[in-house]
């Protein structure tokens, strides 16, 4: 039985007052959720605190990235146990705005994933082709080869921490949806690529991202291997993120 999973990815927006007002609301809203989904909301570091002292129940917080040290003279970095320490289950890591905007490689996605499982927390791997590579023909050898990458320090025990997110790059914040049927064929096409990494392929859950809204949810989440989303711009109004969050079957 795969986790459902839809997580409220914030990137660089909120206050204390969306912290307060948004994730009281959604707390209570995911207390009456019967379809078994974890609801996930994923601050702006500098809000953790604040998001999580309103969390709790069925409702956990995440971090938005990690540095790939345990600790020491790192200006500006958050690591993985301080998350841990601050109430925080789960990390993102890889998401294709680090890709993009800061330079992140597949060998340090790869060693963050390595940081964030050891300190416990489960982390979401971000993975996802650009317009490009899609009208290429190249999206799934790109998906495949950012998934092996990102899971190659893996233990066998650590393989429950493990969630993946497909993002197709032209997707996200554009309004432009991948259809179901084609997220579909390329969350089935993670599979294969998680069981020939050695990962049991079949209990890790794949959640979708890239403009999810309240009236394309339900779709996305009635394909059999999407298990969750990934929700950036909708999930900062608490009535979408909780339709979405409802949307779940
Ligand atoms: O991590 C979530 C994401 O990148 C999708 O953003 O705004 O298209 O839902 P958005």
């Amino acid at each position: 039985m795969r986790r459902k999973i839809v997580a409220g990815n914030w990137k660089m927006n909120g206050s204390k007052d969306l912290a307060k007002e948004l994730v009281g609301c959604v707390r209570s809203e995911a207390e009456a959720l019967d379809n078994g989904v974890e609801v996930v909301i994923i601050p702006p570091a500098i809000y953790v605190g604040d998001v999580v002292e309103q969390a709790g129940g069925k409702l956990a917080v995440g971090v938005q990235n990690v540095g790939q040290w345990s600790s020491g003279a790192y200006t500006g970095e958050v690591s993985a146990d301080m998350a841990k320490d601050q109430g925080c289950e789960y990390a993102l890591v890889g998401h294709s705005e680090r890709r993009q905007l800061f330079g992140e490689s597949d060998e340090l996605v790869a060693a963050k994933v390595e940081r964030l499982l050891a300190s416990g927390l489960t982390a979401i791997v971000c993975v996802g082709e650009t317009l490009d590579e899609r009208e290429a023909g190249r999206a799934e050898a790109v998906v495949a080869s950012q998934v092996k990458a990102a899971l190659t320090k893996v233990a066998a025990e650590q393989w429950g921490q493990v969630v993946i997110a497909y993002e197709p790059v032209w997707a996200i914040g554009t309004g432009k949806t991948a259809t179901a049927e084609d997220a579909q064929a390329m969350h089935a096409a993670i599979r294969v690529t998680l069981a020939e990494a050695g990962a049991p392929a079949e209990s890790i859950s794949l959640l979708y991202g890239g403009s999810v809204k309240a009236d394309n949810a339900a779709a996305l989440f009635a394909e059999p291997d999407i298990d969750g989303g990934l929700i950036g711009g909708a999930s900062l109004k608490s009535e979408d993120f909780v339709s979405i969050c409802r949307a779940m079957p």
